[in-house]
């Protein structure tokens, strides 16, 4: 029996990838099992609910036991178990939460619930000691968002998107580009080949709020495409990349930087799928060297998509925090970061 570390059993179960993982004071990953689903939803165009929710079933026994006997722990070891209860897709989350619950139940373990988004910014944990205030840039399929956070697990947002989620506007031109899903890490590979030549867009750079809008830029993008099919024109697939990236970028960055000017801040975090783009982990490099007092932390690269190390490190947070559930806990879909304001 191990006493003296806190090891926590996590689970993830949100949407496309079944993963636990053993986590180590918050910050040390013993094994983190990932089996994701995508070749599955790919036919698809995109996750299909009821196809995910068959695959965490079964999946998610076998990977309790791989990510235990990677460990090299038993359950006796556990401190806690800490689990994904939203957002996402229902039918997801439920195999997640049921799992960790029963094997909370079965040893008697405190049970940690967890929000994905706060999952998602403690992975930059693996990265780095989180220093505080920081403000966090929360870029994935589902959310695009800034994070402002007082202190260790305390979130208020101050900005987030109107329409589209940034890595949903990636996957949506992604298909009109004839790519598969998901087709974010493509699109940024095609970019670093091509030029902005098509300059679309940059929306609500110049508005004074911090919130992202994605959907005309998406528009914009998918007008063009169907305008040159129309008339016969063959547009280069890779400047037509670079240049929907230079404008995500571009906006992300932009808006990044006037809340730093505003919140000041110990560090920015970056994380979430799409925070594995190299464009914008290079433009956020180069932006901060304009900010002497402020450091970047990236979530690590393998660690941008979803997986329990992060669920294991927001939970460590959230037991320190004393935030607990019982068995009654269910799966929240449309779960927002208001509850975890203090
Ligand atoms: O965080 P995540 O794994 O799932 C959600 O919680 O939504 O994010 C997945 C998203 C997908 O939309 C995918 O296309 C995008 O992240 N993505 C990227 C890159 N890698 C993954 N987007 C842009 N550039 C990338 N390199
Ligand atoms: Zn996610």
């Amino acid at each position: 029996m191990v006493q003296s570390r806190n090891l926590i059993l996590a689970f993830e179960s949100s949407c496309d990838e079944t993963s636990v993982a053993v986590i180590e004071d918050g910050h040390k990953i013993l094994s983190n099992i990932v089996a994701t689903q995508i070749k599955s939803h790919k036919r698809f165009g995109g996750v299909v609910p009821e196809v995910a929710s068959r695959h965490h079933i079964e999946q998610i026994t076998y990977c309790i036991d791989d990510a235990l006997a990677e460990a090299g722990v038993d359950y006796t070891d556990l401190t806690a178990v800490a689990v994904t209860y939203g957002p996402g897709l229902v039918g997801s989350l439920l195999v997640g939460v049921n799992a960790a619950k029963t094997v909370a139940y079965a040893h008697n373990l405190p049970l940690v619930p967890v929000n994905h988004m706060a999952g998602h910014i403690y992975a930059a944990r693996f990265a780095g000691k989180l220093k505080f205030p920081a403000l966090a840039l929360l870029v994935s399929g589902g959310h695009t968002e800034l994070v402002y956070l007082k202190g260790p697990y305390n979130f208020e947002i101050i900005g987030e998107t109107r329409d589209d989620a940034c890595g949903e506007a990636y996957d949506k031109v992604g298909r009109v580009l004839g790519l598969t899903y998901p087709a974010g890490k493509e699109i940024d590979e095609m970019a670093h080949q091509g030029q902005d030549t098509f300059h679309f867009p940059r929306a609500m750079e110049k508005e004074d709020n911090f919130d992202f809008s994605f959907s005309g830029l998406k528009s914009a993008f998918i007008n063009r495409v169907h305008h040159a099919d129309q008339i016969g024109e063959v547009l280069n697939k890779n400047d037509l990349a670079a240049s929907f990236q230079q404008s995500v970028v571009d906006v992300l960055a932009e808006k990044t930087v006037k809340a730093l000017k505003e919140f000041p801040v110990k560090q920015l975090l970056l994380a979430g799928g799409v925070a594995a783009n190299q464009g914008l982990r290079a433009r956020l490099d180069q932006e901060l060297t304009k900010f002497d007092d402020v450091e970047l932390i990236k979530a690590p690269l393998k660690l941008c998509g979803d997986n329990a190390a992060m669920i294991g490190a927001a939970g460590y947070e959230a037991y320190k925090a004393g935030i607990f559930a019982g068995l009654d806990l269910n799966a929240e879909p449309g779960l927002e970061f208001d509850w975890l304001e203090k």
